[in-house]
């Protein structure tokens, strides 16, 4: 029997609050992901060019041109990789930036692809510089030059790949170099999620789960999840222990608002580290200031800060990103309570 992994730590909560995966809690996203286009709530656009570029691959008998998937955490990157292998018929092998440290990482995994596999890599932007040249050559003409023996003796030789597909995703398209980026025929980016996308999710998960959840217990938790699924499946499953423990048989709106608050999340979706960063812009005068001054404030790292929380705060007009560094928004001022500058005409 697997063992029980021990509750989650408070660092741990914000992160999959704000849509990262908890190590442990990867279960139900799996247990919940979509496995057909047709599953995939949402993102219409991407979905109807990801279909016809599959359909065209599929009547010429060739895999697909390399996809790029960027956008925020959570909301559906890993899921529409396994949906693209699964429509191709193709193979599936997954992987991630950081584990591919060395040349040989690559080409083992490279050397073992079956003719049309889809090879993905998450969190591409983390793959090492040598690597990605590697992976030129594979992603170009299917080759891979290896060099054997050192010194002296050494040679390159050419080994021929199968053809394949990578599927990349990231949370942080613009640090790929511009060669890299060129290379996939099939950028997309994932959009957040509107209310009514992440309501037919909620209902899509609690159908699943076996949770029985009213029109306005579903409107809230949509509303509240920062436009991200990955956000309104973790509030599903933890209001539903509210209503167990009240004994409510549904989840109301009532209900719903109950376990949001205790996971500090408030009526806008913002939890506490949003808050904290809110609040520290404030402490510098509504900024700007640059991101490490916000990190330090917060105690928070730099990249989590960018790649977590602030593509939403920017999003909602909280949080604006110029060229002086971050500085609160108009929605950011009204959080807080505080009266937006005069100085800035036509802002506000
Ligand atoms: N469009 C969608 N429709 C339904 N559920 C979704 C959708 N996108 C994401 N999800 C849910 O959110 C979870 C997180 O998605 P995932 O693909 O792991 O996100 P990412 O890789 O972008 O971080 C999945 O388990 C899935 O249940
Ligand atoms: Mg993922």
């Amino acid at each position: 029997m697997a063992k029980k992994p021990p509750p989650p730590s408070e660092d741990e909560i914000q992160r999959a609050l704000a849509g990262e995966a908890l190590p442990g809690d990867d279960q139900l996203d799996r247990r919940l992901r979509p496995e057909s286009f047709g599953d995939f709530v949402g993102q219409d656009d991407l979905k109807r060019n990801l279909q016809l570029y599959i359909q065209a691959a599929r009547a010429r008998k060739e895999p697909l041109d390399h996809v790029l998937l960027s956008g925020p955490p959570g909301l559906g990157k890993t899921t529409l990789a396994g949906i693209i292998a699964r429509e191709m018929g193709a193979g599936f092998r997954s992987t991630s930036g950081p584990a591919l440290e060395r040349p040989a990482d690559l080409v083992g995994l490279l050397t073992g692809l079956e003719p049309g596999d889809v090879l993905f890599i998450d969190e591409i932007h983390r793959i090492g510089t040598v690597v990605e040249e590697y992976l030129y050559s594979a992603m170009d003409d299917f080759k891979i030059d290896v060099v054997i023996d050192k010194g002296p003796g050494a040679r390159a030789i050419k080994i021929d790949l199968k053809p394949f597909t990578l599927v990349a995703a990231t949370t942080r398209e613009g640090l790929l170099t511009g060669p890299f980026r060129s290379r996939f025929g099939i950028p997309e980016k994932l959009a957040y999620y509107g209310p009514e996308d992440l309501v037919r999710i909620v209902r899509r998960s609690a159908g699943i789960l076996g949770i029985e959840v009213d029109d306005a217990g579903a409107m809230e938790l949509a509303r509240r999840a920062r436009g991200t699924p990955r956000v309104a499946n973790r509030f599903l499953k933890r209001v539903r222990d509210v209503a167990e423990v009240r004994r409510a048989g549904t989840v109301t709106a009532e209900i719903a608002g109950e376990g949001l608050a205790m996971l500090g999340v408030d009526e806008r979706g913002l939890d506490r580290m949003d808050r904290q960063i809110l609040d520290a812009l404030r402490k510098h005068g509504g900024g700007p200031i640059g991101l490490k001054t916000i990190a330090v404030t917060v105690g928070e790292e730099e990249d989590t800060i960018e790649e977590v929380y602030e593509p939403f705060l920017i999003q909602g007009g909280y949080v604006q990103k110029t060229p002086k560094g971050r500085r609160l928004g108009p929605a950011g001022y009204q959080v807080l309570g505080v009266k937006p500058p005069k100085e800035e005409p036509g802002l506000f």
